[in-house]
């Protein structure tokens, strides 16, 4: 078996386009997850993927990688609000935002307490989605430890989170301000009418042709003067290919 079987045989049983991420990065960080378990051959890891649900889980894990923050780049969460208040908020009090690729909630939440505290009343919508349903069901729970919400504000953590033992628990109000959904950016449809995309630290594992499908995809998904706000490592250099213009360097503005 060699490399395009194993991802023909990945896409036939889990549904899962390997094609769509980097070959090299893929092909390494494959074979050193092999290694790791024991697997002698691209052929002999597929037997234990279809047997073992746990290698299977560790599999799914090591491809998705997980990383994330509240309010990851904390500079550029601040670019983020201002351009929420004063280009978004000022045309429509009630927003409809897309975390793309959320991983653990951390992302959806932030942009949760940034909408609840500057317009309140609004009634904004947040779909909040990841391939991994594992790690959905984590972000769905909003149950964070010590560590994980040291970049929060303690004006944010007093209002919006509950402490109960070491953990602190996302409070109803931000809960219910976001819908969480089990979605694969290169495979399903994406959402329409959107004031905001979010969509971070997932893309520089896609090859460029992937990478520039979902930017175009995105450009349809908003609205017209909607934005993009991408990782710290993405910027779009030829983002005027798909319509969008320049609001900061890592937002995007749909012209
Ligand atoms: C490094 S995390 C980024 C989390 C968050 N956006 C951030 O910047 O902190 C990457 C996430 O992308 C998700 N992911 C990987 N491939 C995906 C795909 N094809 N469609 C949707 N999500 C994907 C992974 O499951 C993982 O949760």
């Amino acid at each position: 078996m060699d490399i395009f079987d194993f991802e023909k045989w990945i896409f036939n049983n889990f549904n899962i386009d390997l094609s769509a991420y980097k070959s090299n990065q893929l092909h390494r960080r494959i074979n050193s997850l092999m290694s790791r378990v024991g697997a002698k051959n691209l052929q002999e890891y597929t037997y234990m993927l279809a047997e073992d649900k746990e290698q299977k889980q560790k599999f799914l894990d090591f491809i998705t990688i997980n990383v994330t923050e509240f309010f990851r780049n904390p500079e550029l969460f601040d670019e983020l609000r201002k351009k929420i208040k004063e280009e978004l908020l000022v045309k429509n009090n009630s927003l409809k935002v897309w975390s793309a690729a959320c991983s653990t909630g951390a992302e959806p939440y932030s942009l949760a307490m940034i909408l609840d505290e500057l317009a309140p009343l609004g009634r904004h919508k947040i779909i909040a989605t990841d391939i991994d349903s594992t790690i959905l069901s984590r972000a769905k729970l909003g149950e964070y430890q010590e560590s994980e919400v040291k970049n929060i504000k303690d004006e944010y953590l007093n209002k919006y989170f509950k402490k109960q033992n070491n953990n602190y628990i996302v409070d109803y109000k931000l809960k219910s301000m976001i819908n969480f959904i089990k979605h694969d950016l290169i495979l399903d449809d994406y959402n329409k009418g959107l004031d905001l995309i979010v969509c971070r630290n997932v893309v520089i594992y896609f090859n460029t042709d992937v990478k520039n499908k979902i930017y175009k995809r995105f450009y349809d998904s908003l609205k017209p003067g909607g934005l993009l706000f991408v990782g710290a490592t993405e910027s779009i250099y030829n983002y005027k290919e798909f319509g969008f213009e320049k609001s900061s360097t890592f937002i995007y503005r749909k012209a």
